[in-house]
Parts: structure tokens; C-alpha cells; sequence
């Protein structure tokens, strides 16, 4: 694409633009506008340039862009630019997320606005608000079936209560992230009920074919997302009288990004939901954005060039927006979403370390970190400027989404170890005190994922039904060791709500229609906030995770090792129960925090001076960052308590 060719349209398109927008005072936008322009133009071409109305097109996009910079209110822009001059302020270790339910929460958006303050005793100040647009009464998965994307579920609110819950949040210094579906739409939206009604410009919304021809060559290569409740990914529509694709469940009707009114309404709900003040969006399973016949119909290269472009126009309009991206698939493919061939973000700034999670959850089961150490050898880097989601569970499953071949370099068979792992969480293996259930298992591919809080899957619950004080100290010992993880690794850490207080597996799903079939909803629970009050009773179950949480938030951030430059480094400890880095302070050489953990549920050694011999060099003595204790060290060699974690610094 010559640039003259993009300078002449900018032109074209700046003199067709509306007058209501070209009487505006929109410098900040004309200057965005300028300098990604061709970036914009050359990506909507390459996706869209063989349509006969490409340049209709294009202009309706700028329109969008321009009519929501225009709404932006005044406070938001101020903030896109601070955030412009300053970057790379989201690397920072300051930053500490949760994921929640408003429903299960705070009851609704004013009740979560009430419990801010149990997020700050807590040091949260990122808060992930689960789906809350309006989606059916019946089943919604969880609100990822959004029947209309411009206003809020009545169950939990209305639209007006988002913007001052921004706006309290930015005044206390706490960003707010809010969900954008953007692959499928509910049965129920109104773009899917005109489909069905037979119109023609709705149909093309979507993937609607008359027969089972081309859904037959899709199925040919088309994994399956919910085997056991949503088998297949096409639907036969009673009304319709067609099959529409639908990849999740029969009722989350697939958009059809090959349609270029599909972008533009996509990106002008994302700009919309940016204009109601969130700082972050996340855009939900990425990975779907673009079907090809013969492939699997995740990760094709046509997904992040939508990616980019969204990226590149919501940089015009609200240049201090974030987007994660939530593409739970194989770690070399994972990286992609920060943006493929660039070298600094330029797709989403933030993705689910899905790959860590998933190693966790193995060196827990193992009481190794031969898999995680391997996994995380093999994770490729990522690019400047992005920044991982570090979480140890969410609302979904967790998938054993680990490559095979580092299955089989920590020494494992693949099958049989996926399957260990399967039995040890559902609580079948012998002596496993984990009370998962499976979830999505698919007996074509003998695949299966794991439902249930953390609480249970680490064997708080079996431990607290045996009053088995050892074993309730250790799973209080594995919850802690496992977050003290992802507050150290580099990237935001993503707490999800009530993992803080230890709170175990909600069964009352089982009751409800609208949920039975999916077991998720056992780790989706309603927040028992007089149990939640025991945070402040010592020696309480919650007041040792709480306050364990809390002291390593508020460690984390005074650590500048710990913002997130690329600056870790693996290290050998000799010792396989061990997992261990090294942080590097980006800002002042010299200034490392070793981070080593201790899966095994006994004690654990290994010689600093042989690990890290660059630690023990400097003269002084180490301290702990967690606990603030300074450390013992015989003859170089250090030992962690069972499920122990240190921080290890030179004292100041
Ligand atoms: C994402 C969500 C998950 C949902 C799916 C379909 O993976 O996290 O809960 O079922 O998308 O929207």
C-alpha cells in the first residue's frame, strides 16, 4: 500500500465526514487519526478492500471513530493523554487485579461499588467485572451470551450506575475492567432475531448457510468447545431454516468478521463501553474471530489482523484503553496476541498467561516444578510494552493447555499424565485431597478439563471436613505459595474473588436449570461476607489467606524488580521440587529479588551459592520480602518450609 494512496483517501474521507463532526474542535483526534491512518487503512484493505463499497466503508469507520471521540467525556480524555505521556505505566508492580460477579459479589453494580473498600484492604486496585450486559433470563453462559450490548442486565443494574463506578474507582486510583463479547452474540439479540426474521443484512451478521454442505467441511476440522452440553458447532434454526455456526453453546451465535458492518458496530460497542470509563477491555475469546474452511477455526492470521485494527482505531479514539485478550489456546499461540511480527504490542497489551496457570496447577498435583520449569523454558518471549494476566483459576475450567512435547522433556508420557492430572483434581487418584469435578470431557479425544475453586482443588475443604489441622495449614500453605507466584513472575496478577478467603465449592448450582449442565458454576460463588468478616479474627482460615495476600501485595509493590520489563530469568536450583527466578530490577542494576517456591509438602534445599551465586556475591544480609524476616544461611544453602516461598533481597 503506497502511503500517497492512504494521504488522498484520509482526504476524501475527511470531506465527506458529517458537519456535526467537522465543526468539532478534535485536535488530539486528527493528530491519532494522522499517524495511524495508514496502519488503519492497509488492514482494513487487506480484509476488506474487494468489496465494492470498501470506501463506504471506510468511511463509516472514521465516523465511528470521530463520533465516540467525540462523546468522550473530558476527565477520560485528560487521562489518554497522561497515559500517552506515560506509556508503560500498566508494566508497573503496582498493579494487583480481582475478576468477580456482580451478582455473586455485591449483589448489583451499587453493591459493588460499596465493597471497593474490601478490594483496597486488600490491595486490589484492578477490578474485572464479569459480563453485566443484558443477556437472557434462561441460560447465558455466564452473561457471554449478550442479547444487547449497549446497556446493562436489569438483575445487576442499569447503565447509568457504570460511569460513576468508574469515576469513584479513578478516584482511588483503581482501574476498571469490563467485558467485550466480541466472537457471537445471544439468540436473543436483535441483530439475531432480524436474521431470523429473514433479513437478509442480519444474516450476513452471522455464519447462515441453508444445508449441512459447508457446516459439514467446516465440522471436518473444527474442534469441539463444550463436547458434552453444546456437541457440534452449527445449529439448525426452527425458524430460520438454517444452520447458523454456532462454536460455544446452541444459542451464542457466531459474528461473521468477513462482513465488514460487523467490525465497525464491534468496535463502536468497544469505544462505547471505553466512553463508560473502563480503562482495560477485555475482549473475550479472541482466538474465534475468523473461520476458514479446512482449519480449526482458532488463531488464523485474519484474527489478529482484526485485532490490530481494533487496536490501531481505539488508539485514536481512547489512546489510554487497554485490551486483554482471552485466548486460553497453546502457548507459541498465545504470544500472538500481543501482536504477530511486531515488536511492541500492537494488538492487546495484556493476555491470560493461561500456559502459567496451567503449570501451576501440575507442580501442585506432582509436588514438582519439572513440567513448570520446563514450560516456562519454553515459553517464548513476549514483546515490549505488553504484559502478561497471571492468574491461578478464573470463572472458566482450567485446561491442561501445556505442549506435549515439554510433557515428555520433563520426563512424562502425555496421555498418561494429562489423565493423572484429571484424576488427581477430581479427587479419583489415591490420596488426593482435591474435589474437582471434570469438565468438557470428550471421550473422541479422551480430552477433559477441571471445575472447582481453589479452596477445594488444593484440599482445603477435605481438610476442614477432617478438622485435620496439618492438612488445613498446608492447602492454606499451597493457596498462598501459588499466588506469591503470580505476584512475582512479571505481568498483572488476576485474583479471582473469594480464592482470598479460602472459599470452597458451591454446589447449589446442581438446582438451577439454567446452570445444572454446567459445572463452572461451582466455582462462581455468592460471596458468604460474614465468613468474609473473619478476615479480621486471628487464626481464622480467612485471616491466614486474607492477611497472607495482603502482606504479599503490599511487598510486591514496593519492589520495582517485580514491574514487568522482560526482566526474569530461570533459575537452576538442582533441586526438582523447586521452582525458582531471578527478578531484575529494570530501574537500578544490581537490585534482584530471588524468587524460589517449594512445591513438595516437606522441606526443601538447595544451595543459594550454586543457584545464584551473583545474590550471595554482595556482602549483607538476605531478607525475605514476604515475611520481612532475615534468612539463615548455612554454608550457602538454604532450606523453604513445605509449600514455602521466598522473596529474597539484599537488606536495605
Ligand atoms: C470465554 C469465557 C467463557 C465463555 C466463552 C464463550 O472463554 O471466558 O466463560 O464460556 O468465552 O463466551
Amino acid at each position: 500500500m503506497y502511503e500517497q494512496v492512504s494521504h488522498s483517501l484520509l482526504n476524501r474521507i475527511l470531506d465527506e465526514l458529517k458537519p456535526e463532526i467537522l465543526e468539532r474542535d478534535l485536535r488530539h483526534f486528527y493528530t491519532r487519526l494522522g499517524a495511524n491512518f495508514y496502519a488503519i487503512h492497509s488492514l482494513f484493505h487487506h480484509l476488506y478492500g474487494q468489496r465494492a463499497d470498501f470506501e463506504k466503508q471506510m468511511v463509516r469507520l472514521v465516523e465511528v471513530m470521530a463520533s465516540q471521540y467525540i462523546r468522550r467525556a473530558d476527565d477520560l480524555k485528560q487521562l489518554d493523554v497522561q497515559r500517552e505521556l506515560d506509556h508503560n505505566w500498566f508494566l508497573s508492580q503496582q498493579w494487583v487485579g480481582m475478576a468477580l460477579y456482580t451478582g455473586g459479589f455485591g449483589g448489583d453494580l451499587r453493591g459493588v461499588r460499596a465493597r471497593l473498600g474490601y478490594l483496597q484492604e486488600l490491595g486490589v486496585n484492578m477490578m474485572h467485572i464479569m459480563p453485566i450486559l443484558e443477556c437472557p433470563k434462561g441460560a447465558s453462559d455466564g452473561g457471554y451470551a449478550v442479547s444487547n450490548f449497549r446497556n446493562v442486565d436489569e438483575r445487576v443494574g442499569q447503565l447509568a450506575d457504570v460511569a460513576p463506578l468508574a469515576r469513584e474507582m479513578h478516584q482511588r486510583g483503581m482501574l476498571l475492567t469490563l467485558d467485550v463479547v466480541v466472537n457471537h452474540t445471544s439468540d436473543e439479540h436483535a441483530w439475531a432475531q432480524a436474521a431470523r426474521a429473514g433479513e437478509k443484512k442480519y444474516q450476513d451478521y452471522y455464519y447462515v448457510f441453508d444445508n449441512r454442505d459447508v457446516p459439514d467441511m467446516f465440522e471436518s476440522t473444527m474442534p469441539e468447545i463444550f463436547p458434552e452440553s453444546a456437541p457440534g458447532n452449527f445449529t439448525f434454526d426452527g425458524t430460520m431454516k438454517k444452520w447458523v455456526m454456532t462454536v460455544f453453546h446452541n444459542y451464542q451465535w457466531d459474528l461473521n468478521y468477513s462482513n465488514p458492518a460487523v467490525f465497525i458496530e464491534m468496535l463502536d460497542i468497544i469505544l462505547f463501553w471505553a466512553n463508560q470509563g473502563a480503562d482495560i477491555v477485555r475482549l473475550d475469546a479472541v482466538a474465534f474471530l475468523w473461520k476458514k474452511i479446512g482449519t480449526t477455526c482458532q488463531n488464523e492470521r485474519e484474527a489478529h489482523l482484526i485485532l490490530q485494527l481494533m487496536k490501531d482505531c481505539s488508539q485514536v479514539t481512547a489512546p489510554g484503553v487497554l485490551f486483554i485478550a482471552e485466548a486460553i489456546v497453546a502457548p507459541v499461540e498465545i504470544i500472538k496476541y500481543f501482536g504477530e511480527d511486531a515488536v511492541i504490542a500492537k494488538e492487546c497489551e495484556i493476555a491470560y498467561n493461561a500456559t502459567y496457570m496451567a503449570l501451576l496447577w501440575d507442580a501442585v498435583a506432582t509436588r514438582n516444578a519439572k513440567l513448570l520449569t520446563q514450560g516456562i523454558r519454553s515459553l517464548p518471549l513476549k514483546l515490549e510494552r505488553a504484559t502478561w494476566l497471571n492468574y491461578v483459576r478464573c470463572h472458566d475450567d482450567i485446561g491442561l493447555g501445556f505442549d506435549d512435547n515439554d510433557i515428555i522433556r520433563a520426563g512424562y508420557q502425555p496421555l498418561a499424565h494429562r489423565r493423572f492430572l484429571i484424576d488427581y483434581y477430581t479427587g479419583r487418584y489415591a490420596g488426593s485431597p482435591a474435589r474437582g469435578l471434570p469438565f468438557g470431557q470428550n471421550d473422541k479425544t479422551g480430552d477433559a478439563r477441571i471445575s472447582g475453586t481453589l479452596a477445594s482443588l488444593v484440599g482445603l475443604e477435605t481438610a476442614l471436613e477432617s478438622k485435620d489441622e496439618d492438612a488445613i495449614a498446608l492447602s492454606i500453605d499451597t493457596i498462598l505459595l501459588v499466588h506469591s507466584l503470580i505476584m512475582s513472575f512479571g505481568g498483572i496478577p488476576l485474583l479471582y474473588y473469594g480464592d482470598e478467603i479460602g472459599t470452597i465449592n458451591d454446589r447449589t448450582f446442581f438446582d438451577d436449570a439454567t446452570k445444572a449442565y454446567d459445572n463452572r458454576w461451582m466455582h462462581r460463588p455468592n460471596i458468604d461476607w460474614s465468613k468474609a468478616d473473619l478476615r479480621h479474627q486471628k487464626g481464622t482460615v480467612e485471616q491466614r489467606i486474607f492477611s497472607g495476600i495482603q502482606r504479599m501485595i503490599a511487598a510486591r509493590s514496593s519492589a520495582a524488580a517485580f514491574a514487568d520489563y522482560n526482566n526474569r530469568e530461570l533459575v537452576e536450583t538442582g533441586n526438582p521440587h523447586l521452582f525458582a527466578f531471578m527478578r531484575d530490577n529494570p530501574f537500578q542494576p544490581g537490585d534482584a529479588v530471588l524468587v524460589v517456591a517449594n512445591f513438595d509438602a516437606g522441606p526443601q534445599s538447595f544451595s543459594l551459592r550454586e543457584a545464584a551465586p551473583r545474590l550471595l556475591a554482595r556482602h549483607g544480609q538476605l531478607q525475605d520480602l514476604y515475611s520481612g524476616a532475615a534468612l539463615d544461611l548455612h554454608d550457602g544453602a538454604l532450606t523453604l518450609p513445605p509449600r514455602g516461598f521466598y522473596w529474597l533481597r539484599h537488606r536495605r
